[in-house]
């Protein structure tokens, strides 16, 4: 399902303009990267994916749906959203029940539901914890449940706010291993990160945002190696691409395999 944004723009009721003419397509399957610095406006762009927000100029398309005729409720069938802060999305008394109340919203049958409830607890590893209370599970279980929560919805599209942050490096393989999933599931993910290793590991796409604008927007490997460019939006490329720069590697590197591969290559002629 496509994502259309024509001329975006958004002004807070205090007068905060925090959105300045974005204009995106994002196509069914695509996996995206949204970085820039804090106030940047990344949180207020993909909260009018869902609804959450309206536009104050502008349109956002989610396939043929253009957002403002639509309830935040109808929106859910298409676009998940996983917040930033979980505390902000649990409500229910066990895993369980949190994780159901999204299929069981959206219409789908018991057994549909059963079945989508225990491939979002397996994947998000909860499978163990489903009897328990969310808000006696770790900041990080909390974190995972809200995962859970719109995986177990099955939209066509899946935003994570943030979804690394805080997180060890177990759990952040596991989200990684997840957005895999669903990349072969056809799903298109758009991720907000500062995690930048985590960005250049497992997106093909980047935008970068900086005051309410689109900074940068391509390939993982063109925006990451723009080091000036991303320095205004205060985005500093993964340490192995600076390595790699500074040490005149004929290529933008965006992982270990491929800074070995270029290392070696040089070293060796
Ligand atoms: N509810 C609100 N009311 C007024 N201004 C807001 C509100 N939410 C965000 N803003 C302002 O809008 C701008 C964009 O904020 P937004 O939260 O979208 O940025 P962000 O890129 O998600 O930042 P962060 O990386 O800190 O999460 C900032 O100037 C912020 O202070
Ligand atoms: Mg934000």
């Amino acid at each position: 399902m496509n994502i259309e944004i024509r001329d975006l723009c958004h002004i807070y009721p205090n007068g905060v303009e925090a959105l300045r003419g974005i204009s995106l397509s994002i196509g069914t399957g695509e996996q995206v990267a949204l970085i820039g610095q804090n106030g940047a406006g990344k949180t207020t762009l993909v909260k009018h994916l869902n609804g959450l927000l309206r536009p104050t100029r502008g349109e956002v398309w989610i396939g043929d749906w253009e957002t403002r005729q639509f309830s935040v409720s109808r929106l859910a069938a298409r676009v998940g959203y996983v917040f930033q802060n979980p505390d902000e999305q649990l409500f229910c008394k066990t895993v369980e029940e949190e994780v159901a109340f999204g299929p069981k919203n959206l219409g789908f049958d018991p057994v549909q539901t059963a079945a989508m409830v225990e491939d979002a607890l397996m994947l998000t590893g909860l499978w163990d914890k489903r009897g328990v209370n969310p808000y006696d599970l770790s900041p990080t279980g909390r974190k995972m449940t809200a995962l859970a929560s719109i995986l177990s919805m099955d939209t066509p599209i899946i935003i994570l706010d943030e979804p690394t942050t805080g997180q060890d490096a177990a759990t952040t393989a596991r989200i990684a291993q997840i957005i895999a999933r669903l990349r072969k599931r056809g799903k298109t993910v758009i991720t907000i990160t500062h995690d930048i290793d985590f960005c250049a590991e497992n997106f093909a796409r980047v935008i970068a945002l900086l005051q309410g604008q689109v900074l940068l927007d391509g390939p993982a490997r063109e925006v990451l190696g723009q080091e000036e460019l991303l320095a205004q939006t205060y985005v500093e490329p993964p340490q192995l691409t600076r390595l790699g720069k500074r040490l005149e590697l004929p290529e933008t590197i965006l992982n270990q395999d491929e800074f070995l591969r270029a290392y070696r290559k040089v070293t060796t002629h």
